[in-house]
């Protein structure tokens, strides 16, 4: 007999580590897949590590052997920053990584017969607005406005949204005995920002960035200008996000992919707030022109109506709680222990 697990792919990640604390103990057991084996604080929250790649489909295959996958959370990909040095290696793994994992999903469904819940966080990155004036002037954006990413991948998570509304609902629509086996739902997830963990290879990094430089006592130059505006979110409230979703009932759902948003501070008001909270801060600006560009396509806000009609999007923390009750306080404990 397999047996039910929920499937978690780049489970080191940043949201990952998140989530995997968070699912740790309530529910099916875990199963995780990373191209890196877990830390130390993970290995034992979950019941089994795949270490490898989503590329690497006989993996997949073996996963599929031993284990009954109810829910698939697709958290693997390479970041904004990252994969404009290696857009090709980007591509192989944010699509062809999504595809494969789609593809999984299916048979698993097959193979159960009911549909298999898979969870994909999309991005902000998926937008792309041609230029600063435009971006002051758009105000909070629908999923619908400005979707045209100017980055690999921001292509990548459009595609993949797609591609999983592809599976959900027009699967082989002509072959006259296939069922669509996947319960494809996303998130465009704004900047993250976690106390725990700090991001590597993405573009809105400048913030978490900032704040753990300055818990460490490290100096820290802000790579975007001090007016640079895009939302950004907590990671507890966007790991409750991706779970949120994941409990809608699916008959509520009117889109597959759903903008969040909590807050959408300038770089010079999260600076401000770190160097009250933390005496010994130290934070300057050395504009990066290429990262700035990408930032800069990005919203300064977007519309997150659609999610918290649909399945009751509401975050916990707004900019102040965010610094007052979770970063400040839980990066502080991590630095001085
Ligand atoms: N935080 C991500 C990045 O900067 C956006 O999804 O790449």
């Amino acid at each position: 007999m397999r047996k039910p697990v929920v499937l978690i792919t780049g489970a080191g990640g940043e949201i990952g580590h998140g989530l995997v604390t968070r699912l740790a103990g309530s529910g099916p057991p875990i199963i995780t897949l990373d191209v890196t084996p877990l830390d130390r604080s993970l290995a034992p929250l979950v019941a089994r590590e795949f270490i490898g790649s989503i590329t690497d489909i006989s993996l997949l295959d073996r996963v599929l052997a031993e284990f009954e996958v109810e829910r698939v959370f697709h958290l693997a990909a390479l970041l904004s920053a990252r994969a404009e040095f290696t857009p090709v290696t980007a591509h192989h793994v944010n699509v062809e990584g999504t595809l494969n994992l789609l593809e999984f999903a299916q048979r698993q469904g097959e193979s159960h017969g009911r549909p298999v819940l898979f969870i994909y966080p999309s991005s902000i990155a998926a937008y792309g607005l041609p230029d600063l004036e435009t971006k002051m002037r758009a105000g909070a954006v629908t999923e619908d406005q400005y979707a045209h990413p100017t980055t690999m991948y921001g292509c990548n998570k459009l595609y993949c949204e797609q591609l999983g509304h592809y599976y959900a609902k027009h699967y082989k629509q002509l072959s006259a005995d296939a069922i669509a086996r996947v319960d494809f739902r996303s998130v465009r997830f704004p900047g993250l920002i976690s106390a725990i963990t700090v991001p590597s290879g993405g573009t809105s990094d400048y913030a978490p960035e900032m704040i753990h430089a300055a818990a460490k006592g490290e100096r820290y130059d802000c790579f975007v200008r001090p007016d640079t505006t895009i939302p950004y979110m907590t990671m507890p409230d966007g790991v409750d996000a991706l779970l949120a979703l994941a409990d809608a009932a699916r008959d509520r759902l009117t889109q597959s992919a759903y903008n969040l948003t909590a807050f959408n501070p300038s770089a010079a008001e999260i600076r401000d707030v770190v160097v009250g909270a933390f005496s010994s801060a130290a934070i300057g600006y050395r504009v990066d022109p290429k990262r700035q560009g990408i930032v800069d396509s990005w919203p300064a806000a977007v519309d997150d109506s659609a999610a918290r009609r649909d399945w009751g999007f509401a975050p916990k923390c707004d900019f102040e709680r965010a610094f007052r009750e979770y970063l400040i306080p839980t990066i502080r404990q991590r630095y001085h222990r």
